[in-house]
């Protein structure tokens, strides 16, 4: 195992009825700014159980925070911020209203420390911020993880980029597995397929006898294939959202991570694919997994046996192994009902130099656990995917 230093401070409130904890977490003198979406809040009852948390409170609210979260919108909540004097944020959504909310933490001081410096250069030039205000979340669906951990991914253009920061881990979040009873199937299934794929880009390297990160990777993959393949024909089942909503989470707030190769090329891919064709973030990761398991088979090798044998109780030749290993990672996305090639959201080859040339501007030329996924393996992989 590779050495490793922990840190998660994020206080986490799981269960039905816990967003009332907002109110042992938030200073009581606290002017605080609720971030929300589109209005599924509005529409769920989150927003009323949010705003009567709160009111004994001073807060306002900003709303509007789109899926893969625009800069721009982000930026007209510091106008927000200076003119309320606000020093608390509270996001009450997905992973894009929580991203957002963590760019604008960061910016917020970002602009007051930097004379008004342009906050997208933390995420161009990964620029190390000094600090951020401090923000809790209640999270709606249950997907990127990002409620209890420290990353961001916001686009400008299409540019969809990156950062992180020690000062940006939420204080807390709250996880009430009813709020996401109102979930499309679409959403459910694309946070099992995030949580999958970001519990796959921390466990499919090589092996470095991590048995603890590897054994809970393995429980968590288990339960999301378990759980995954019953939640769409039990809508209601508030036990199931329950496992899958922790899964997520357990799968991308650093536990099984530490010690350990990481991967992401799939994401890097993916988020170009997001960038350039609007594709949701989970249905990139469908698209691109596949092929990068087929690509860097020999390279993954002994950990696609160990994924083979202990996720899908799999046996045979390792060879054998590896295939089936593969072929029941895509059945199962399928049955998730997301697509699994490039042709099943019609794109086609005539595509491929365009998320090349993204790929090269945004210096993703080195991916993977070995950084040796340069532009013509990246390549590879989308011909594999088409
Ligand atoms: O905007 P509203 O009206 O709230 O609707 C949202 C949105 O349209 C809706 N929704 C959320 N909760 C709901 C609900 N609808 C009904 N009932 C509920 N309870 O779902 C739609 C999608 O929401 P979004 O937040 O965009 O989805 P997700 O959580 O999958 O977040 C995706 C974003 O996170 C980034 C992705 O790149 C993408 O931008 N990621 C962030 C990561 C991180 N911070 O660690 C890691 C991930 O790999 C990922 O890159
Ligand atoms: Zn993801």
């Amino acid at each position: 195992m590779n050495n490793f230093t922990f840190y998660n401070p994020t206080r986490i409130h799981f269960g039905v009825g816990q967003i009332e904890k907002i109110k042992s977490e938030i200073p009581a003198n606290a002017r605080v700014l609720v971030i929300y979406g589109g209005g599924s809040i509005k529409s769920n009852g989150v927003y009323e159980q949010v705003s009567s948390t709160l009111a004994e409170y001073k807060w306002f609210e900003f709303s509007g925070i789109e899926p893969n979260p625009l800069y721009d919108t982000a930026m007209k909540a510091l106008d927000v911020i200076k003119h309320h004097n606000i020093d608390y944020l509270l996001a009450v959504g997905g992973g894009s209203v929580i991203d957002a909310t963590k760019f604008i933490a960061a910016a917020a001081l970002f602009v007051e420390e930097n004379h008004n410096n342009d906050p997208w250069d933390i995420l161009t030039q990964q620029l190390k911020i000094k600090a951020a205000l401090p923000f809790g979340t209640v999270l709606t669906l249950p997907a990127t993880g990002s409620e209890s951990n420290s990353g961001s991914v916001m686009t400008r253009d299409d540019n969809k980029l990156f950062f992180g920061s020690v000062h940006t881990y939420p204080q807390f979040s709250i996880l009430d597995p009813q709020t996401t009873l109102s979930l499309s199937n679409r959403q459910i299934s694309n946070g099992v397929i995030d949580a999958f794929v970001h519990t796959v880009e921390q466990y499919l390297t090589y092996p470095v006898n991590a048995k603890i990160q590897d054994r809970f990777a393995e429980g968590i993959l288990q339960t999301l294939i378990e759980e995954g393949s019953c939640v769409l024909n039990d809508q209601n089942n508030l036990e199931i959202r329950a496992n899958i909503m922790w899964s997520a989470t357990m799968a991308l707030n650093g536990l099984i991570g530490v010690g350990v190769p990481q991967d992401w090329a799939t994401h890097m891919i993916g988020h170009e694919l997001t960038a350039l064709h609007g594709i949701d973030h989970a249905r990139t990761l469908s698209i691109v997994f596949p092929a990068v398991m087929k690509i860097k088979r020999k390279q993954k090798r002994e950990k696609l046996i160990q994924y083979g044998q202990r996720v899908w109780n799999l046996c045979g030749t390792d060879d054998e192994i590896i295939n089936q290993a593969i072929d029941k990672t895509v059945e199962f996305f399928q049955t998730m009902q997301v697509p699994t090639s490039l042709s099943d959201v019609n794109l086609g080859a005539s595509d491929i130099d365009a998320i090349l040339a993204k790929l090269k501007q945004h210096q993703m030329i080195a991916l993977g656990e070995h950084r040796d996924i340069d532009l013509v393996v990246s390549r590879e992989i989308l011909e594999k995917a088409l």
